[in-house]
């Protein structure tokens, strides 16, 4: 086992390999236990702080580039797992990141989380089903759309998908798929809000103190848009009729052509 206080360019006997051009020396706490992990990071990224763990083989660590305030993080990495950060991921305060067992967790670009907030893939501790033996809790990918706002103590686990441009209230727990562009909040957090845009000046200490309309904000515009439904899974019947409608359709264009 290897922990190193600093994060630059490493690598060592057993294929782990770090890539950072940039040297960061506050607040680091990397500990490597198995073989083949890699990290990039690119050279224009801001770390606050990092407590990065491997604990098995092939893990990867990707960070994008900066420039706004950067993230402090605790990144554990099991076997076989990734944590991609896009460019321009922030947070205000620590907050925790879990990926195991082959899992990815993935943050798009312009991420603002908030203090206190979790992103867990797995769920750190296995649960069987007493008769099949069988897992419970397998691990599950978390996707993080772009310019998504996570409110303090907001948590994603197993399976949370989160669509760009949308907000996730104050302790909420996502735990499955929030579309674009909408608030979402609750246990397991639900839409309460749709088509809606969020911008990250401060309401007090970015001027004007008052912000009643967009025209007070720079507008991110590539992400004002509005909230996709998502794809409504069909029944068999439903998907039978469709399928029915479609051939029809082909015939008719057929017959309509000749
Ligand atoms: C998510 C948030 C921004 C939404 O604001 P909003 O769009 O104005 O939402 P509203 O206040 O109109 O609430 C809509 C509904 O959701 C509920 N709700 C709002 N936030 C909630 C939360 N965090 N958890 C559970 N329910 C919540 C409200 O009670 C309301 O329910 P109702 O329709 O049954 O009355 C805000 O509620 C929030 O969580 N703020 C904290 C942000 C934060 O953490 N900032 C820290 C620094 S980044």
């Amino acid at each position: 086992m290897k922990t190193l206080t600093v994060l630059s360019n490493f690598q060592d006997d057993y294929g782990n390999v770090i890539d950072s051009p940039t040297v960061f020396d506050r607040n680091i706490s990397i500990t490597i236990r198995g073989k083949n992990n890699r990290v990039l990071i690119d050279r224009e990224a801001k770390i606050t702080g990092l407590r990065l763990q491997f604990d098995c083989d092939n893990g990867t660590l990707i960070v994008g580039p900066s420039s706004k305030h950067g993230f402090n993080m605790f990144i554990r990495i099991g076997q076989d797992a990734t944590v991609k950060l896009g460019a321009d991921v922030t947070t205000t305060e620590r907050s925790i990141v879990s990926a195991v067992e082959g899992a990815n967790v993935t943050f798009g670009n312009d991420v603002m989380i908030a203090s206190g907030n979790h992103f867990r893939a797995d769920d750190s501790h296995p649960i069987f089903d007493i008769y099949s033996q069988k897992r419970v809790n397998p691990v599950k990918d978390i996707t993080i759309g772009s310019h998504v706002w996570f409110g303090d103590q907001a948590v994603a686990l197993a399976g949370a998908v989160v669509g760009d441009g949308s907000v996730i209230g104050f302790r909420s727990i996502v735990t499955n798929t929030i579309p674009n562009n909408c608030v979402a909040v609750g246990s397991p957090a639900k839409v309460v809000r749709k088509n809606i845009a969020w911008e990250r000046p401060h309401l007090s200490y970015v001027a004007p103190p008052y912000k009643p309309d967009a025209s007070t904000v720079e507008k991110s515009e590539e992400y004002w848009n509005p909230t996709q439904e998502p794809a409504r899974s069909l029944s068999p019947t439903d998907r039978f009729a469709l399928n029915l409608r479609r051939r029809a359709w082909h015939v008719r264009q057929r017959l309509f052509n000749n």
